[in-house]
């Protein structure tokens, strides 16, 4: 097959870039691959919205770009920050014109949420399903494009670049090229080259590499690892957010259903076994603090106190408003017999977001020619340290305009490479055992969770790379031996993904954001971001 423009992810970030260049290019080609179905994405999940400044009156984008600032605590690239925040206001508008419904006053004013960090209401939503609100209006968008082709359960495997040509390719290579992928036909089961001009990769997070996360099954980290074994550059991996207020269901694991910080927004106040606020005692901003801070209390708490979870009490809340804004939370919690205006909501931290990724720059570009990523596996300088609520669909948006820009401006002096090799699958057989593949999945998210997680110490991480190192050889072995599955394939990446964390964390000498180690408890004077 062949495209000129392959689109990896059907999230937030590949729709949008798919949609504006085929508007612009109706003679090219795109195609949209994803692994599952075309719904199923971290976008589909968001709940609390999309930030931007709307109300000028009482907003600014001064505010809001100071608030990025602060949440990721010295680290972000105030250039791209200056960026998101000022052209979100378009892309916001641009997809209100595709049709999302963001809710409203009686007024008519946009009905403006507030999440940890931010100083201002400026949150737009959809009740608590906004994700679910935008991936449907996108989907639908491109139906109206025939240029573009969307294909699902395609599993992309490696990203083909010289390497596959025969030569020997390092990260120190200059001009390291993009000419398509070997991509995994789930339905054939057979394995095929897509030759493209120009690849985007909007393949989503990693949370799958925790074993509680907020993620779907779908986010395994795969678009960055398959970049750094092309040898392309990822950053600033050791930043994972977590979630402070996933809802706690005893004994699961997986994926978890979000509490949304818009419910602290609107007055939710967290407490901890003793049925006490304890927010006051770690920062003043209280309840809506950045999330790393919000986190690390609860964390703290739990050991405190010995217990898997804290409350969320939000009995005080006006119920009426409640089930207004947040019927899916409503709903969720009246289903495993919570009375959200009695009883407190048990939450814990869960995996949720990977502020670093594959290194782009302002056009989105990697350091891999005609190969471009946006979305939650890039790595733009916009989070720093720590990423702001609701910032990472206003970004998603902003950076598919700008690979799109980028993209549409180069696609003409591109020319497919014709000399690809077939994939060769020679001296592979079908898996004996699929156990040995779940048992090691289950070994990594377990791991990760004991060693890599909120807190961090030396001892920890080293323990947890010598375990990633076994893992990664056996699995290496089953994958030379083995026919390509999409359980080896996440497992695979997955272990890569827990390596640039570790490794990463390693390199970090201090404390910033959502990287905390308790050996180096201070934030060092040299302010650097990790790139492997
Ligand atoms: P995704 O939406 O995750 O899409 C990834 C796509 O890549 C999928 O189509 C998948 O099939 C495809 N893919 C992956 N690997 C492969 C492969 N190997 N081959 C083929 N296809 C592949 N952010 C906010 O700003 N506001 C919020 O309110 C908010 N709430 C959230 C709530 C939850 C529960 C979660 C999980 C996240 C939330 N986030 C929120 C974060 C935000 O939703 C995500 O960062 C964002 O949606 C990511 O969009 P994306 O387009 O980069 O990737
Ligand atoms: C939430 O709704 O709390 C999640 C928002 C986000 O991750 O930005």
């Amino acid at each position: 097959m062949k495209t000129d423009f392959l689109v990896i992810g059907s999230g937030i970030a590949g729709l949008t870039y798919a949609l504006k260049v085929a508007r612009d290019c109706p003679d090219k080609s795109i195609t949209i691959l994803t692994k599952t179905e075309s719904e199923e994405t971290n976008t589909k999940y968001a709940q609390g919205g999309v930030a931007g400044v709307t109300d000028f009156a009482k907003d600014s984008f001064e505010k809001h770009i100071e608030d990025t600032l602060v949440a990721g605590d010295g680290l972000c690239n105030p250039e791209v920050v200056e960026i998101v925040v000022k052209e979100g206001v378009e892309r916001i508008k641009e997809i209100i014109n595709w049709g999302a419904d963001f809710d409203k006053e009686n007024s008519g004013e946009y009905a403006l949420g507030k999440e940890g960090g931010h100083s201002e209401f400026r949150i737009l939503h959809h009740k608590d399903v906004t994700g679910k609100e935008i991936e449907n209006t996108l989907l639908e968008e491109i139906e109206k494009f025939p240029n573009i082709q969307l294909i699902n359960h395609y599993f992309v495997v490696d990203i083909i670049t010289q390497h596959h040509l025969g030569y020997l390719i390092t990260k120190s290579t200059p001009d390291i090229e993009c000419f398509g992928v070997y991509v995994l036909n789930l339905q054939k089961n057979k394995i095929e080259k897509i030759i493209s001009k120009i690849t985007l990769v909007a393949t989503g997070g990693n949370g799958q590499v925790y074993r509680t996360t907020t993620n779907p099954s779908i986010a395994t980290g795969d678009g960055v690892a398959m970049t750094y074994r092309a040898k392309g550059r990822i950053e600033n991996m050791e930043f994972i957010q977590f979630h402070p207020t996933a809802l706690y269901e005893a004994g699961k694991s997986g994926q978890a259903f979000l509490i949304t910080e818009a419910v602290r927004g609107d007055g939710g106040i967290l407490r901890n076994a003793h049925g006490e606020a304890f927010m006051e005692n770690y920062d003043e901003r209280k309840d809506l603090a950045p999330r790393d801070i919000v986190a690390r209390a609860i964390d703290q708490e739990m050991k405190i106190n010995g217990t898997e979870h804290v409350f969320l009490d939000c009995t005080k809340m006006n119920q009426e408003k409640f089930v207004h804004h947040f019927p899916n939370i409503y709903e969720k919690c009246t289903s495993i017999g919570i009375d959200v205006s009695k009883q407190f909501i048990p939450v814990a931290p869960a995996a949720h977001y990977s502020c670093g990724g594959i290194k782009a720059d302002v056009w989105g570009r990697s350091s891999i020619k005609n190969l471009y990523a946006c979305g939650e596996c890039a790595s733009t300088g916009l989070h720093g340290a720590n990423r702001l609520a609701s910032n990472s669909l206003l970004e998603a948006m902003v950076f598919a305009h700008r690979c799109y820009l980028d993209s549409v401006k180069n696609i003409d002096s591109i020319q497919f490479n014709e000399g690809i090799p077939d994939w060769n699958a020679k001296g592979t057989n079908a898996p004996k055992e699929m156990i040995l593949i779940t048992q090691s999945l289950k070994e990594l998210q377990l791991l990760m969770t004991d060693y890599v997680g909120i807190v961090r110490t030396n001892v920890r991480l080293e323990r947890a790379m010598k375990r990633l190192d076994l893992l990664h050889i056996e699995t290496e072995k089953l994958y030379q031996a083995t026919s390509v599955s999409p359980q080896l394939c996440e497992l695979r990446n997955l272990i890569t993904v827990g390596y640039l964390i570790v490794k990463s964390a390693q390199f970090r000498h201090e404390s910033r954001g959502l990287h905390f180690n308790t050996d180096y408890p201070g934030k060092s004077d040299l302010v650097q971001n990790v790139v492997l």
